[in-house]
């Protein structure tokens, strides 16, 4: 019987899309990786460098190196080609580069005849989101940013050292930008499905040194740690990026914090932000809208300010 191919093309075979690619291969995600690169030797050096991994994994993946208009038969492609932050700068002091860089990539694969799904690791990563579903004009589904799932991964990783549980038993979001606005949302944070401001309250006194602003800050600043020791993050954004593509060609419909084109949740249109949606072979399948309480949704509303006073300074 005739199986069909599953197939991913990523884009920018730097460190985060390598990282993404070595990912899938050893979790046998899809059968296919294409690796692109505006260096094609890159793209070609690293396409057979992972190739060399199969005779030690549990099934064959083939990677090959490719061109942007030979993305017609993709089930994903993943965008990782940008730059990182100069010290001193944040993440939206990328976007004028990002802009140029992603309005050329994207409008190369659609003429291509690309159809399937974008998910967008490149910074910053929400405004480059939207950058991609104005140049594809693709539903808003089938443009997926990794938007806050590295930050919620990053927070359950906190909470399962203060709390000496496996982080996958911890379960809670970053919601907004993927950057400095970002937030915890708190009300809806659970260990083992109970609720963490629920535990705090009834013990006290075993868990008085545990101080939740702190907890937020450290998920905020987790990056920037590694950032100023090695000038980048590989592994943990490649993860997600893997997740989120296994949840789409599974149809595992898995909830993933993600950047999603807001379509009126949470009050806000016209931007992408980090919310918990469910994904599956559609793509985002729907935008999950918690009850956040007044002070979170007020951070919610201004971090999703800030994206679109960016969306709009890029206009003028
Ligand atoms: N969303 C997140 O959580 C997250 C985390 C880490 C990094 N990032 C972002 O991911 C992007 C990649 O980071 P990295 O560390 O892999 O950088 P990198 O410099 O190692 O790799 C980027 C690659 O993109 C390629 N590239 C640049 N412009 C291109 C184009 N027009 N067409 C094709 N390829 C092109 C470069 O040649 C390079 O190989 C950056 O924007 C970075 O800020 C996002």
């Amino acid at each position: 019987m005739a199986k069909k191919a599953r197939k991913v093309t990523i884009v920018g075979s730097g460190l985060v899309g390598t990282a993404c690619a070595y990912s899938m291969i050893n979790q046998s995600i899809c059968d296919e990786i294409m690796m692109i690169d505006r260096t094609y030797d890159r793209a070609v050096a690293h396409a057979l460098d992972l190739s060399h991994c199969m005779d030690f994994t549990q099934a064959r993946t083939k990677v090959s190196a490719g061109r942007l208009e030979d993305c017609r038969d993709m089930d994903v492609v993943v965008l990782t080609a940008g730059a990182n932050p100069k010290p001193g700068q944040t993440r939206l002091d990328l976007l004028e580069e990002a802009e140029k860089i992603t309005r050329d990539i994207v409008s190369r694969i659609v003429a291509g005849g690309f159809d399937g799904v974008f998910v967008v690791a490149a910074n910053p990563v929400d405004i480059v989101t939207y950058i991609v579903r104005e140049v594809s004009g693709f539903p808003r589904n089938r443009v997926i940013g990794t938007g806050t799932s590295i930050d919620s991964a990053r927070l359950k990783t906190l909470l399962s050292e203060v709390f000496s549980i496996d982080p996958r038993s911890v379960n809670g979001y970053a919601m907004g930008e993927h950057g400095e606005s970002q937030f915890v949302a708190w009300s809806h944070v659970t260990i083992g499905g109970k609720p963490l401001l629920h535990i705090l309250e009834q013990h006290q006194e075993r868990f008085r040194h545990v101080n939740l602003d702190e907890i937020a800050q450290k998920t905020k600043d987790a990056g920037w740690e590694i950032f100023t020791r090695k000038g980048n993050t590989q592994f943990g954004i490649g993860n997600a990026l893997a997740y989120i593509v296994r949840s789409i060609l599974n149809d595992e419909h898995k909830i993933i914090a993600v950047s999603a084109v807001l379509e009126g949740e949470y009050g806000q249109a016209g931007v992408c932000a980090g919310v918990p949606a469910i994904i599956g072979d559609g793509g985002i399948e729907e935008v999950l809208e918690l009850n956040l309480t007044w002070e979170e949704q007020g951070k919610f509303t201004r971090s999703c300010e800030i994206l679109k006073t960016a969306i709009a300074n890029l206009r003028t």
